[in-house]
């Protein structure tokens, strides 16, 4: 891969990464459920260290990273918006698995590409961490623990 695409590339996944934390900050707010807000609060950080580890290897291609700031309201990509709308823990859920979805389907094809091995590497466990969010919300979502616990 050509150094123009990797740097094109690397700067379209750490953009997917950055708009799911900040669907993730928006869910957290609209969860209730003390384990699963901190799963969703381990799942932003996984998101978080995404951004950090694509955005060094874009510095070392010689480019600049996509801004972000903790706290960034603003979505690029479609697909991150419902989360907006979500009230209540299974509503935020939902809204995080079709997010998770279209984080999963980007890595997913960016698998395919003939990067760099140091690239490659980062990018495969950045999709073993999408492919664990998904797991966790849709078996969440099955199980319904919210249901089972005491209302406080
Ligand atoms: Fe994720």
């Amino acid at each position: 891969m050509e150094t123009k695409d990797i740097l094109k590339n690397l700067g379209h996944l750490c953009q997917v990464d950055i708009d799911a934390v900040a669907s993730y900050e928006q869910a957290i707010d609209n969860v209730t459920d003390a384990n699963i807000k901190q799963k969703l609060e381990h799942f932003k950080n996984d998101h978080e260290r995404h951004i950090t580890e694509i955005s060094k290897h874009i510095r070392t291609h010689g480019g600049q990273p996509p801004e972000y700031k903790p706290g960034m309201k603003g979505f690029v990509l479609k697909g991150f918006t419902a989360i907006r709308s979500a009230a209540g823990t299974e509503a935020a859920l939902n809204a995080m698995k079709s997010n998770e979805y279209t984080t999963n389907k980007h890595y997913s094809e960016a698998m395919n590409w003939d990067w760099p091995d140091e690239i490659m590497n980062v990018v495969k466990n950045n999709y073993d961490d999408e492919k664990h969010h998904l797991d966790y919300i849709e078996s969440t979502l099955r199980d319904r623990p919210w249901e089972t616990q005491p209302r406080p």
